[in-house]
């Protein structure tokens, strides 16, 4: 039986709070607010978390109030922390002004849950209503600048609230706010390895797939791999075949490199089939990012039926399997209550149904990226595949932008007055991408830079920008020009700008000198992830490319990262020296409030 019962009120965070405690060597579990109550029997603590809703939407989840008088401490975060206060006579505003991302927080008294950590300390935020009331027989313990009840105790009744996510990993006090209340306030004992995860994965495959066979659509990447290797370790090869599809939007020479690898693995089981034609087909002419993406799901489906009956598979024998992991579930809005951020390809309606049908299999779903690593690491694959950066379902179709109208770079006012003083231009570029803010999915209009100042300063600048001005919700500064003549004032973002095998080539050339450079200056250990992006942005004929190195550990809190500037120019130089391309950016804001790749 689990120690820790988490509420998921459909926040992006809510399987993270529960890997934390995994970390701590604690079981946990994670209910909805409709089973809370039947749920509680041995549980020592109660943590309800983060959520898109307002406490005042009528539909908004709500703590049944016998909850309270079980006597069981609870930690509310974000909404659950909203949540705490609305329920026990506080209140509970729209904030003044919203915040995403780092924020200072001030500790005011550190004994209970926030012992040990320092008074001043860096949090994360993502949220736009606040307590401004607390309830009767709490304390303020922790404010922000714009927040000044950023964390709440009752200690007789072992109850507390904090607006920031300890549990993502930018919080870096997080995990021992997150140790004091499980160890300290609610006595949990340890309960919980990685060993014996693996034992319940397998034994959790066996009992599923029951007498059938297993096909999985390999990637190469590490899920996919993972997911694969764990399933012919439970099953026995012979039971697990695997179909690696070309999709065309694969990086270069990414075909060669995989096959080699599973060849030396001594993985006979793997089918190769190019479907390029078919993916480019399917999303000719689309601009709009969740349309490319719900396509790109769909004739993976198409690709996966056709193979299995080319490979005359009788659906009764089979299942599907997929490398799905948390983050791509809850991204595609399909938890309870959490908001659709972006659909991934694993997730579109046609395997939804499939797996209502019982027809599919993904052992790590409820699993991140890192833990993961562990797995694949403990089950002996090589270095090099577990430790290869992300690289998305969709691959470089979500990295290639499109238009279909001709736009221009717009000034703004409200931008100019936050950066003039540092003698710097900024733009509105009429192009969109997805952020997350305060758990919901924004589409908003990108914010340009000029070139002149330090990373640090574009940093904060990202921050003040995004939290100030409306309707954005991602910041790039100027690398590099092809000429310094070329003026930003005239650049136009070309209409028309479709998925071609011309301009994902353009892409795969980019995307493949940065991937050597980066482990030339032996720095692909130092980003998480490097996506780079194609616009239709133009100053001359070309078009341009943006870089998004980043720091994480999940993928669910993401920092961009600072890579040393003689590299960036060097980088930057090069890539303008490739025919097609006229302007380089750097993506300098961090997620939240912009999710790691454009759409
Ligand atoms: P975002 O852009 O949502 O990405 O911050 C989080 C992580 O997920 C990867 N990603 C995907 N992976 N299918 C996948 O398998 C997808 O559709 C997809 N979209 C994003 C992304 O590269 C990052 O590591």
């Amino acid at each position: 039986m689990s120690q820790i019962l988490i509420v998921n009120v459909g926040g992006q965070y809510c399987h993270l709070i529960a890997r934390r405690i995994r970390e701590l060597g604690v079981q946990s579990r994670i209910c909805t607010s409709e089973t809370l109550e039947n749920e509680l029997a041995e549980v020592k603590g109660i943590i309800i978390s983060g959520g898109p809703s307002s406490v005042y939407d009528p539909d908004s989840p709500v703590v049944p109030p016998s909850v309270f008088s079980a006597k069981i401490p609870i930690l509310g975060i974000c909404y659950g922390h909203q949540l705490l206060a609305h329920n026990l006579g506080g209140t509970v505003r729209p904030g003044k002004l919203r915040e995403y991302g780092e924020t200072s927080l001030t500790v005011i008294d550190n004994d209970s849950i926030l012992c040990g950590i320092r008074k001043n300390e860096i949090v994360w935020m993502s949220h736009g209503d606040e307590v401004v009331k607390v309830p009767p027989g709490f304390q303020v313990i922790a404010r922000t600048e714009n927040c000044p009840i950023a964390a709440m105790s009752n200690t007789d009744q072992k109850y507390f609230g904090l607006q920031f996510h300890p549990e993502v990993s930018h919080t870096l006090c997080g995990s021992i706010v997150i140790k004091n209340f499980v160890f300290n306030i609610c006595k949990c004992s340890k309960d919980w390895d990685m060993g014996g995860e693996i034992l319940r994965l397998k034994a959790d495959i066996q009992k599923q797939v029951g007498q059938r066979k297993v096909l999985f659509f390999v990637s190469g990447g590490v899920d996919s791999t993972v997911a694969f290797s764990l399933c012919a370790e439970a099953l026995g090869p012979e039971r697990v075949l695997g179909v690696f599809v070309d999709t065309g939007f694969m990086r270069k020479d990414e075909r060669e490199e995989i096959e080699a690898t599973f060849l030396a693995k001594g993985w006979h089981n793997i089918h190769y089939i190019d479907a390029s034609k078919t993916f480019l087909e399917a999303v000719s002419g689309i601009a709009d990012p969740e349309k490319k993406r719900k396509r790109i799901g769909n004739s993976f489906l198409d690709v996966q039926r056709s193979v299995m009956k080319q490979l005359g598979l009788g659906s009764s024998d089979w299942m599907l399997g997929q490398g799905t992991i948390y983050p791509d579930t809850i991204e595609s809005g399909k938890a309870k209550f959490a908001s659709l951020i972006k659909t991934h390809h694993n997730r579109v309606e046609l395997i939804d149904n499939l797996i209502r049908q019982g027809l599919v299999l993904e052992p790590l779903k409820s699993l991140y990226k890192d833990e993961v690593r562990d797995i694949g690491r403990a089950l002996g694959l090589p270095g090099d595949m577990v430790n290869k950066h992300p690289f998305p379902g969709p691959g470089l179709s979500v990295r290639c932008l499109c238009s279909e109208e001709e736009t221009r770079p717009k000034s703004d006012h409200a931008l100019s007055s936050i950066v003039s003083r540092y003698g710097l231009k900024a733009w509105r570029l009429p192009l969109f991408t997805v952020g997350v803010q305060g758990d919901y999915r924004s589409y908003r209009e990108l914010v340009l830079l000029s070139e002149g100042v330090e990373l640090p300063v574009y940093s904060m600048l990202a921050s003040q920008i995004i939290n100030k001005v409306a309707q954005t919700n991602r910041v790039v500064f100027i690398l590099a020009r092809k000429s310094p003549h070329l003026n930003i004032e005239n650049a136009i973002i070309r209409p028309n700008r479709f998925l071609t095998m011309d301009r994902l080539d353009l892409l795969r050339e980019a995307d493949d000198l940065c991937r050597k450079f980066l482990e030339a200056a032996d720095l692909s250990g130092e980003v998480w992830q490097f996506p780079v992006i194609l616009l239709p942005l133009s100053l001359e004929s070309g078009e341009t490319i943006a870089l998004r190195p980043i720091l994480s550990s999940d993928a669910m809190t993401a920092k961009h990262a600072e890579l040393p500037m003689d590299f960036l120019a060097e980088l930057s130089r090069r890539l303008c020296e490739i025919k097609g391309i006229d302007l380089v950016l750097y993506d300098v804001t961090n997620k939240p409030p912009a999710t790691i790749e454009w759409e």
